[in-house]
């Protein structure tokens, strides 16, 4: 069975084939990145315009690098995203599959992440314990199997992924914050600034990333220069990922599982990735990332989880929209979600 997956939740308009036997077919993305940079961030309708100016050419070439000219099944990201962005591709992958005759599935954006390090040659095996990290989530999850997740802890105030770019913003780099920060902390000596390391003095698995910014405001008032800057950066870093590893080295002792699967955005940093190999070989697990280009938003993700779902059965039930807010424990294994 072969599925075209579409994701338009964001800034992304990620498109890809899978197939059952031969895996992952094709994959293209166009990154609005450029469109939005002069404003500082991402702006709702020019990106569902843009979504709509690009998709059905995306999807034109990727079936043709394929090698198909239709797909078994059309999935597409339904939410949490951008309302309007997310019906660009929701109206177009429920249209395309009509044309087809073939069922189409709404996919839930943070199942896509979490599914994503299952398209690697050594995939982790169920239960496992997912940190996802990205610009708008930051929980840990016990995964039981497709559809059946369990909330361990999440971000009772802003994502890491929105405290990266926050903090990117106050230093005067350009969107997107995350992976331009990254880049200044790479010349930053440790040690020089000393940022919080937020709830991690009490028990639980929540996380608050909101206190960062002001920290580094506060921390930039009176200090000036480039190595200043990338030493801040890395400071800041280094509280992220302390912050992280310590909740995930917590969840791995609290859950005993073999596995810590990592993805969204945020699992795209080097320093985060190093970091969390060493917290799982302390724990005796083994952790799985998606290749980095995975990591970030895309439409293999999308693809592979309406793949997983629609041969578990999952009918198609006519129903397409966006919901932009979609609590992820409330989703159901394949089945039962017929
Ligand atoms: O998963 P994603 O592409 O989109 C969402 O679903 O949010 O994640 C985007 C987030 C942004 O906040 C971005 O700054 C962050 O991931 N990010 C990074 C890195 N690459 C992307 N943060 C830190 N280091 C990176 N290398
Ligand atoms: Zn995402």
């Amino acid at each position: 069975m072969k599925v075209l997956g579409i994701e338009t939740s964001c800034d992304e308009t990620g498109v890809a084939v899978y197939d059952g036997d031969r895996g992952l077919l094709a994959h293209d993305l166009y990154s609005q990145v450029d469109l939005h940079r002069v404003h500082g961030g991402v702006v709702p309708e020019l990106a569902s315009r843009d979504h709509v100016r690009r998709l059905a050419p995306l999807v034109r070439d990727c079936l043709a690098v394929a090698g198909v000219e239709r797909a078994d099944g059309v999935a597409f990201t339904t939410g949490p995203g951008l309302a309007g962005a997310l019906l660009v591709g929701a109206a177009f992958g429920r249209a395309l599959a009509y044309a087809w005759g073939v069922p189409a599935i709404g996919i839930h954006h943070m199942e896509g992440h979490l599914l994503a390090p299952l398209l690697e040659a050594e995939a982790p095996e169920f239960p496992f314990v997912a940190l996802l990290v990205s610009g708008g989530h930051t929980m840990l999850v016990r995964v039981e199997g497709v559809g059946e997740y369990h909330l361990l802890g999440q971000s009772l105030d802003d994502a890491a992924g929105e405290a990266f770019d926050k903090t990117a913003k106050l230093l005067g780099l350009p969107y997107p914050g995350g992976p331009e920060l990254a880049r200044l902390a790479e010349s930053g000596r440790p040690g020089r600034f000393e940022f919080p390391r937020p709830m991690t003095e009490r028990p639980g698995l929540d996380f608050s990333f909101s206190g960062l910014k002001p920290a580094a405001l506060r921390a930039m008032a009176g200090v000036s220069g480039g190595q200043a800057r990338a030493d801040l950066a890395r400071a800041f870093e280094d509280a992220v990922v302390d912050t992280l590893a310590i909740k995930c080295a917590r969840a791995l002792e609290q859950e005993q599982v073999c596995a810590l699967v990592v993805a969204g955005g945020v699992g795209a940093n080097r320093r985060l990735r190093a970091r969390l190999i060493e917290t799982a070989a302390e724990h005796g697990a083994r952790v799985h990332y998606p290749r980095p280009e995975f990591c970030t938003d895309n439409g293999a993700m999308i693809a592979y989880a309406g793949y997983v779902r629609l041969v578990a059965g999952t009918g198609d039930d006519l129903r397409f929209g966006a919901r932009p807010r979609w609590p992820m424990d409330t989703l159901e294994p394949p089945a039962r979600a017929a």
